[in-house]
C-alpha cells in the first residue's frame, strides 16, 4: 500500500465516491481496515462551514513509532474531507457520528463545536483538531484513517491510519494497551446515509 504517512501494511482501498456524499448528512460510514471496524468521513463543510482543512497529526512524535508524521489533509473538491475510527479509544464504545445533536454535552456529534461525545463514560473528541480529547478518559486521540482522491473518478480511497494499532494486549493493563478494535465487542457499521438529527 501507499502508506507513507501512517504505519506500513494497512491496505489501499476505495471506501466511498464523493457522488455518495451530495447530500446534507456531513458524515458516511464504511468499514478499515477490517470489515467489522466502522469508520466515518466527515466532511467538514458541511458539518461546520470548514474547507482546505489541514491539522497537526496529534500521534506525531508520540509512542517512538515516527517522528516525523506529515500534517493531516482534508481531500475532496474542497479539501474538507477527513476519516476516524468510530470505535473510542477508552474502553471501545462505538461512536455514533451519526447523530448529530445540538450540544456537544449529548452523545453524538455537535456540528458548531465537531465534538464528537461517547455515550459510554463520556470522552469527546474533538474532529477539527484532528480527534484530539477534549474530555473525558480517553487516553489518547481519536485514530484517523489516511485518505486519497481520485479527481478524475472521485473514488476516495483509505490508506491507512495515524496512529498504532494495539491488537494484542486482552485483557488490557496499561493505557498504551488500548485497542483501536475490541474483539470482545461487535461492532456494526451504519448504513448510508447516515444523519440521524437529534
Ligand atoms: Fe467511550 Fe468509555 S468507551 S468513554
Amino acid at each position: 500500500a501507499n502508506n507513507s504517512q501512517g504505519l506500513e501494511g494497512f491496505p489501499k482501498y476505495k471506501v466511498a465516491n464523493i457522488k455518495q456524499l451530495q447530500g446534507s448528512c456531513p458524515v458516511y460510514f464504511f468499514a478499515y481496515p477490517l470489515t467489522d471496524e466502522p469508520c466515518f468521513l466527515v466532511d467538514f463543510s458541511k458539518l461546520n462551514g470548514m474547507t482546505n482543512v489541514e491539522f497537526k497529526n496529534p500521534y506525531g512524535n508520540q509512542f517512538r513509532i515516527n517522528t516525523n508524521f506529515k500534517n493531516i489533509m482534508g481531500v475532496g473538491p474542497k479539501g474538507s474531507i477527513c476519516a476516524f475510527s468510530a470505535v473510542c479509544v477508552h474502553l471501545g464504545c462505538q461512536l455514533p457520528a451519526q447523530a448529530i445533536v445540538p450540544s456537544s454535552n449529548d452523545p453524538g456529534l455537535n456540528p458548531s463545536s465537531s465534538i464528537l461525545h461517547c455515550p459510554c463514560h463520556g470522552s469527546m473528541y474533538q474532529l477539527d483538531q484532528g480527534g484530539i480529547v477534549v474530555g473525558g478518559p480517553a487516553p489518547r486521540p481519536l485514530p484517523i484513517v489516511l485518505l486519497e482522491y481520485d479527481e478524475s473518478t472521485g473514488d476516495i480511497y483509505a490508506l491507512g491510519t495515524n496512529a498504532p494499532y494495539f491488537s494484542e494486549a486482552v485483557p488490557r493493563r496499561r493505557p498504551r494497551d488500548n485497542l483501536i478494535y475490541d474483539p470482545r465487542y461487535s461492532y456494526s457499521v451504519p448504513s448510508n446515509p447516515a444523519c440521524v438529527r437529534v
